[in-house]
């Protein structure tokens, strides 16, 4: 234990606090719209490393760089695309990630060696406060121990960092609840490589060309390299193993039925609860509720985590709409252990 971590408050007097340990090289936990992420000082490399180190996060895989204005921007990028200024000043402040060819200012470290860095200008005002109050980006994963599912609240953070960094900034439970959209451009094109809240058809309304990455839904080949690093990872995964199971609610009973144990957790849409037995069961949201899917889904399986659970078996999401970054993110919890009935 290095630190004896403590959850703070979000006013003005906790923010100057966290602002004095980001400006002494500390890594800070913070909230965003999305999840928390773990924040340092974008420019300063030691601090970055002890992000890496915290996390446990593997060397290659690059962090995003949050900005609270576009003066920000223009300080960590060599060329912003007339497609990368209609996009971002539509959805800027907001949970969208673009990645832009990087300046000389941005670390390799922050990149992990790449030569461009992903940069989201989050709307959460407690993560614009910090950011500003600093007068420099904070490079920022999400606050979990590697491949742990992403923390939304203060408390998931403290699970996860106890001992490990100084603060965690409370800011309440995210509204999001997963990830930021992701995108690569290219001349005129978009290309989706994690899905968020922003959709593909919400993009299509600022340009044309928007196309989804195929490791979105797919594993990707060991020989194949990762548009975005992070998508080649076992993700967001709790203790105990997830089998996704993509049928309709009989087949999915029977399934059941047929191979749950005393140990075995269920997590089912919100109107089929009674089906199952009520200690074991959780519910990940209203069958047609993708944004209440998306919110629940880390909490749920963090909270599956602190039960004797050894397995859990997931009904399969739609993948509509914001729901297809809740499927994204449930075929990686789930290994590609995916069962068509
Ligand atoms: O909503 C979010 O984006 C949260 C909050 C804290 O802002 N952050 C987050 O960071 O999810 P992280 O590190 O858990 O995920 C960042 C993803 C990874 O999949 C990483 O590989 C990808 O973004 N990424 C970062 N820089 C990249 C780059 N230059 N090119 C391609 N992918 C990149
Ligand atoms: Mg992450």
């Amino acid at each position: 234990m290095l630190y004896n971590t403590k959850i703070l408050s979000d006013d003005d007097k906790n923010i100057d606090l966290a602002v004095r340990a980001l400006k002494d090289g500390e890594v800070v936990a913070m909230p965003t719209e999305t999840v928390y992420g773990l924040a340092a000082n974008a420019f300063d490399v030691p601090a970055i490393r002890k992000i890496f180190k915290a996390k446990g996060r593997p060397q290659d895989n690059p962090l995003i760089v949050h900005i609270s204005d576009i003066d920000m921007l223009k300080n960590l990028t060599t060329e912003i695309s007339s497609t990368a200024k209609k996009i971002i000043g539509r959805f800027w402040p907001g949970p969208l990630t673009v990645i832009f060819p990087k300046s000389e200012s941005v670390p390799l470290s922050v990149t992990a060696g790449l030569n461009t860095v992903a940069v989201r200008f989050p709307s959460h005002p407690v993560a614009n406060k910090l950011i500003k109050s600093c007068g420099f980006p904070l490079a920022a994963p999400s606050a979990n121990i590697s491949g742990k599912p992403s923390p939304t609240t203060a408390y998931h953070v403290f699970d996860d960092m106890d001992g490990k960094i100084p603060y965690i900034i409370d800011g309440g439970a995210c509204e999001v609840g997963l990830e930021s959209t992701v995108i690569a451009l290219n001349g005129n094109d978009v290309c989706i490589l994690r899905p968020g809240e922003i959709t593909k058809e919400d993009l299509m309304e600022v340009t044309p060309m928007v196309f989804i990455d195929k490791a979105v839904t797919s594993e990707l080949k060991s020989d194949k390299q990762a548009a975005s690093p992070g998508m080649k990872y076992k993700h967001y995964s709790p203790r105990a193993s997830v089998t996704l199971i993509d049928a309709d609610i009989n087949s999915f009973k029977n399934y059941c039925d047929d191979n749950a144990d005393s140990k075995t957790y269920f997590l089912v849409y919100e109107e089929e609860l009674s089906f199952f037995p009520a200690h074991r069961t959780l519910s990940l949201g209203s069958k047609n509720n993708y944004s209440q899917q998306a919110r629940n889904l880390f909490a749920k399986l963090r909270e599956i985590d602190k039960s004797d659970a050894e397995k859990i078996f997931a009904r399969c999401p739609d993948k509509k709409g914001i729901g297809l970054a809740v499927y994204n993110r449930m075929i990686r919890a789930a290994g590609f252990k995916i069962i068509e009935l």
